[in-house]
């Protein structure tokens, strides 16, 4: 039986979480979860899976939730300090991380030191602080198992050859609702537009991301930290079917892919369960039905944000996190319809352009560039200086 934290455990990536403890009852058992402020379904959470504790954002949501959970035994806390220790509960082996955001660095942190295992979807805290997190994983002899489909398609393309043989990994992108969109149509392009993606059902924040490709700009930080792999040995194919999930070509030419249907059942089962895999986790896919399968260059012109997460991984320091914090604020601009599509890359270029980056020896440092990066990228948008 593994024992589970799950961090974020009302979102999309919380709630496929739940489905799989749901499934493999034997196998799973949630012991503590944390979540936002959504305490409706939160209350529903608790009632089912019965953790020994929880914790939200606020304290007035601690106390709505209290009260509707009175009789059962859990410990309901609130704000930073209720999150680390729902993540590094003590009766937890394994603790999932899918709070969207910065907002997961330090709850995820605080797993790593309790000594639990990280089913990481969280990409943003990689990006943030990935040598720092990586370094910390590698001192107390955690394992970081990736709940993202691509990397979880490459950890597994990873168990068919040696590392040293490896020459590149390519993270496969759907492209997004605006693949095939002009650069005029991109202008034009609509909040309502944006958040409908192809292929993937997921949180807001990510599926803008995929919209402007920044969610795979991310990914490539994200990979470079989980597999110690340089950028220059990092690609990115548009693959529109998302069936490949990501490939690994090795050094005699042999290229391993992994296929399956879209679903995040399957990357979550099996970091949950590694190295054994659970019978009908996700749904089978047929080949037979699935059609062609096509592939094509991403377009960094028509999706700069791409390029400017190579941009950041090159500078190192502080500019990943920068990137990623100046993206969380102009995408939360963008979701309240305050900027335009195209606003999002100029705000994040504009703030990259201004920063100068600094070493991250601690979390404190990444939180600091993280900070800075929002504050900057709010004056760039509140200066009315936009392009768009
Ligand atoms: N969705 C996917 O298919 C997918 C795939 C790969 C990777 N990921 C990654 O997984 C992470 C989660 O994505 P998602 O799509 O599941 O997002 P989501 O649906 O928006 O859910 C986000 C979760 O984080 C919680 N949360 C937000 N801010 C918080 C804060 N300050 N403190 C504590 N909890 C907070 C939310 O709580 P409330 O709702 O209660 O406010 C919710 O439970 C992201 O980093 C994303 O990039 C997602």
């Amino acid at each position: 039986m593994k024992r589970i934290s799950l961090l974020g455990s009302t979102g999309s990536i919380g709630r496929s979480t739940l489905s799989v403890v749901e499934k493999f009852p034997g196998l799973f058992r949630v012991v503590a979860l944390a979540a936002g402020n959504n305490i409706d379904l939160l209350e529903k959470q608790v009632r089912q899976f019965r953790p020994l504790i929880v914790s939200v954002v606020s304290p007035a949501s601690a106390e709505s939730l209290k009260k509707r959970c009175s009789g059962l035994e859990v410990r309901i806390l609130s704000g930073i300090e209720g999150m680390i220790q729902a993540a590094a509960v003590e009766e937890a082996d394994v603790t999932v991380s899918a709070i969207v955001g910065t907002a997961g660095l330090v709850p995820t942190m605080a797993a790593i030191r309790a000594g639990k295992d990280i089913a990481l979807a969280n990409k943003e805290v990689l990006v943030t602080a990935g040598e720092l997190v990586m370094a910390e994983c590698r001192d107390r002899n955690i394992r970081i198992l990736p709940v993202d489909s691509e990397h979880s398609a490459i950890f597994q393309c990873l168990r068919a050859g040696e590392n040293r043989d490896v020459k590149r990994i390519i993270l496969t992108a759907s492209g997004g609702p605006f693949r095939e969109y002009s650069k005029k149509d991109l202008a034009e392009a609509t909040l309502a537009q944006a958040l409908k993606h192809p292929n993937w059902n997921m949180g807001k924040k990510i599926t803008i991301d995929s919209a402007t490709l920044m969610n795979k700009g991310l990914e490539v930080i994200e990979a470079r930290w989980l597999f110690d792999i340089g950028p220059e040995s990092i690609s990115v194919l548009v693959h529109p079917q998302s069936i490949i999930h990501s490939l690994v070509e090795y050094r005699d030419g042999a290229l391993v892919a992994q296929l399956g249907m879209p679903d995040m059942k399957g990357p979550i089962a099996y970091a949950l369960s590694y190295p054994d895999r659970l019978p009908e986790a996700a749904p089978a896919l047929d080949l037979a039905r699935a059609g062609a399968l096509t592939f094509e260059e991403p377009d960094l012109d028509r999706f700069p944000c791409l390029a400017y997460a190579y941009d950041a991984l090159r500078a190192g320091g502080s500019m990943p996190a920068v990137l990623s914090a100046a993206n969380e604020t102009a995408v939360g601009y963008f979701l309240e319809e305050k900027i335009g599509y195209g606003d999002i890359a100029l705000v994040i270029r504009a703030t990259m352009d201004a920063h100068n980056p600094a070493r991250i020896s601690t979390v404190e440092d990444a939180l600091k560039a993280d900070l800075w990066a929002r504050r900057e990228a709010e004056k760039i948008i509140e200066s009315g200086k936009l392009g768009s």
